[in-house]
């Protein structure tokens, strides 16, 4: 009865609340927010100073006094207390946008988590929505929204394969029935393919690089396969001499980039041949059949998809909007509570 009434003075939300970046959807109104996973804080005080977008344009660039912090690493809170402030932050703005009814934070929240988690994390990730204000929260793992998200059938007595590699993780399921048949969470995704640059540049040119300043230069000119046009990108990776310490800028090519991000890649190319070769014999012709179906913002770096295909020999496909895959199933879900009570895991 209490829950109804809450339930009417607030939104309902999902939220993926990623490495890289977190995103927001609210019941009936879709996706309202999405913003880096960052948050800024004074270092003696505590207190919140920015969030998002603002507190990414910092990371790396504030004084001694304020720290720039990214409250998740490899997909998992590693900031308990930054994370809680950083998803009060968002639920508070949710309840704050204009709506017919006055609303007070109470929401029931559906959270995408790793599917590697475990049970001391899952109950970090609780503590911190509830004491966030959400009345329940709900854990689903992001493989599983994924899925529901790209729109994949995954009640069907049929394989479905998905692969979402995101900024801290990179999750490979087989899903039947509404389960995860075959999971894998490998720590490996495009924060790491950052450091794979930031160690290219050390080691071959001895320029130091800030992991931002190598994140733009995947943006640029990252990639799996070779791809049309990238004898004609110019790039320069922009750092510190470590030998003179003084500033200096050396021009990549795509073979470059992609020399460094090679051994990276092979490791999540590995994985999900592991994990076709560990599924179950029934389900895989229904994977040859439909494929693997990628999300997470990962699965946009240049030719992956190309590369991944020619390693395993199965279709694959980029999701539609693969960044927002896992936020709109965890909305998908709050919409419906048989697929809920089936999916969710606390
Ligand atoms: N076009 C692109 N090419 C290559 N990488 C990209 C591209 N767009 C985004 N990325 C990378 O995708 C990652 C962010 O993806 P996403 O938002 O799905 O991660 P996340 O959900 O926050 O992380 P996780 O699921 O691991 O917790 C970043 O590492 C970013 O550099
Ligand atoms: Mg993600």
């Amino acid at each position: 009865m209490i829950d109804k009434l809450l339930g009417l003075f607030s939104h309902d939300i999902g939220i993926d609340l990623g490495t890289a970046n977190t995103l927001v959807y609210v019941k009936g109104r879709g996706i309202l927010i999405r913003e880096p996973s960052v948050v800024t804080i004074h270092k003696k005080t505590k207190e919140v100073l920015a969030v998002g977008s603002e507190a990414k344009r910092m990371l790396g660039k504030t004084p001694s006094t304020i720290e720039a912090i990214r409250p998740l690493r490899d997909g998992v809170i590693s900031d308990f207390y930054v994370a809680q402030k950083m998803i009060e932050y968002f639920i508070k703005m949710v309840h704050e946008l204009p709506s017919r009814f006055p609303k007070i934070p109470r929401p029931r929240v559906v959270l995408g988590v790793p599917s590697g988690i475990t049970s001391v994390e899952r109950k970090a990730v609780i503590d911190a929505t509830r004491n966030a204000g959400a009345r329940l929260a709900y854990l689903i793992e992001e493989p599983m929204a994924a899925a529901i998200g790209a729109g994949l059938s995954v009640q069907e007595p049929r394989g479905t394969m998905i692969v979402d590699m995101g900024g801290g993780t990179s999750e490979i399921a087989v899903i039947s029935l509404g389960g995860m048949v075959i999971s894998k969470s490998l720590r490996i995704a495009g924060d790491e393919l950052d450091v794979a640059i930031v160690n290219y540049a050390k080691n071959k040119h001895n320029l130091l690089l800030g992991e931002r300043t190598a994140e733009e230069v995947k943006f640029a000119i990252g990639s799996a396969m070779p791809f049309d046009g990238e004898d004609q990108l110019e790039v320069y990776m922009r750092g510190r001499d470590l030998r003179s310490g003084l500033p200096k800028s050396i021009r990549v090519t795509a073979g470059d980039i992609r020399e460094a991000l090679e051994a990276s890649i092979s490791l999540i190319i590995d994985a999900v041949k592991d994990a076709i070769e560990e599924t179950p014999p029934e389900l895989v012709p229904d994977i040859l059949r439909t494929g693997i179906t990628l999300a997470g913002g990962t699965s946009q770096l240049r030719n992956f998809d190309k590369l991944l295909q020619k390693e395993t020999q199965v279709p694959v496909q980029v999701a539609k909007e693969p960044m927002t895959c896992v936020v709109r199933g965890c909305g998908m879900v709050l919409d419906d509570l048989d697929l809920l009570q089936r999916v969710k895991i606390a």
